[in-house]
C-alpha cells in the first residue's frame, strides 16, 4: 500500500539518532511489510522516515516510552506544559534547568503526572549540553545545561505531525527489554534493530542510556536473537560498530560498511567520519 508520508522528525535528540543513514537504511527496507519492528526505538529516526501503518516499537528506557505515549494521548497537554517551561528558560536559564533537573532527585517527582514528566525530558533534552539524555547510576540525569541562546523547547509542528501519526497508524508502542519484543512476530514483519553500539575502545564506550549497560555479553545474546529471526524467515536490519568483534558475530551474516558522522563525542575535533555496520538477516 503506498501512502503519503508526512514529514516527520526526531522530537528529541538522541544518542545514536539514525538521521544522517537514512538513505543507506531505507535501502535495505523491504517493499512488502505487514508489521515493522523496532524493538531500540530510542529518537525514532527509522520509524518516522518509514512511517508503517502497523508497527510493534520498544525501548527499555521508560520515560523515553512515556514521551511518545504523551504525544499520543495527550498532546495539547504537553505542548502547553513545555510552553512554561520554555517561558520560564527565557527569564531564569540555568537555575530554571537545574531545579527542574534536580526533581528526579526528590519525593515530588512521583507527584508527577505522565504528562508532567513527558515535558520535563522534552524540555531538559532541548536545553541540556549536546542533547545527551544521560543518566547516573541511580537513574537520574546528570548533564549540564547547554546554554543555548535559542533552544527550541515547543516543537508544536513536529509533535503535532507526531500525534497525527501515531494515532492513525497502528503503533503498538511497549517498555521493556528487547527480547520481549521479538516474540509472536508475523513472518512477513521487518525488524529494524539499533542496539547499543559495541563500543570502539575503552574510552568511546557509551553505555548510559538508562542504569543497565550493554556489554559483550548481550551483543552475543543479540546475535543469538538474530540467528532465531533468520531460522523464522523473519527480515531483519542491524545498525551496529564497525569493529572486530561484531565482524566475527555476524560473519555468516550480509554485512554492508556504511560511513557514518559521530556527534557523540563532545570534542568536536573527534567527530570525524567514521564506518558502521548494516547487518542484513
Ligand atoms: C542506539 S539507541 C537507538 C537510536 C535510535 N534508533 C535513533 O535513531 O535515535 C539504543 C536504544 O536502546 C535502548 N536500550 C538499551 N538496552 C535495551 C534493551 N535491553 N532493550 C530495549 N532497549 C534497550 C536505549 O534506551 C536506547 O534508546
Amino acid at each position: 500500500m503506498t501512502q503519503v508520508k508526512r514529514p516527520l522528525a526526531p522530537i528529541l535528540k538522541w544518542v545514536g539518532g539514525k538521521r544522517q543513514l537514512l538513505p543507506e537504511i531505507s535501502k535495505h527496507v523491504p517493499d512488502n511489510y505487514s508489521v515493522y519492528v523496532e524493538p531500540f526505538l530510542g529518537g525514532a529516526a527509522v520509524l518516522l522516515h518509514e512511517q508503517p501503518a502497523q508497527a510493534r516499537v520498544n525501548d527499555s528506557n521508560a520515560e523515553l516510552i512515556n514521551v511518545y505515549k504523551c504525544v499520543k494521548e495527550s498532546a495539547s497537554e504537553l505542548i502547553g506544559i513545555l510552553d512554561e517551561h520554555a517561558q520560564h528558560n527565557a527569564e531564569h536559564g540555568s537555575e530554571y534547568y537545574y531545579s527542574i533537573r534536580a526533581l528526579d532527585r526528590s519525593e515530588a517527582y512521583r507527584e508527577l503526572s505522565d504528562v508532567q514528566r513527558a515535558a520535563r525530558i522534552l524540555y531538559l533534552n532541548k536545553t541540556c549540553f549536546n542533547g545527551l539524555f544521560r543518566v547516573n547510576s541511580a537513574g537520574q540525569l546528570n548533564v549540564p545545561y547547554g546554554k543555548y541562546k535559542n533552544p527550541n523547547i515547543v516543537n508544536r509542528e513536529q509533535i503535532l505531525a507526531l500525534e497525527e501519526y501515531l494515532n492513525e497508524a497502528e503503533v503498538d508502542m511497549r517498555c521493556g527489554d528487547y527480547k520481549d519484543c521479538l516474540v509472536d512476530l508475523p513472518q512477513d514483519s521487518f525488524v529494524y534493530l539499533d542496539p547499543p553500539y559495541m563500543p570502539l575502545s575503552q574510552t568511546s564506550s557509551f553505555t548510559g542510556y538508562t542504569q543497565e549497560g550493554f556489554g559483550y555479553q548481550d551483543q552475543v545474546t543479540l546475535r543469538d536473537e538474530c540467528l532465531k529471526l533468520r531460522e523464522q524467515g523473519i527480515a531483519f536490519l542491524q545498525s551496529n560498530s564497525d569493529c572486530e568483534a561484531i565482524r566475527e558475530l555476524y560473519k555468516d551474516f550480509e554485512i554492508h560498511t556504511v560511513s557514518a558522522r559521530r556527534a557523540v563525542n563532545s570534542k568536536a575535533a573527534k567527530r570525524g567520519s567514521i564506518t558502521e555496520v548494516l547487518i542484513r538477516g
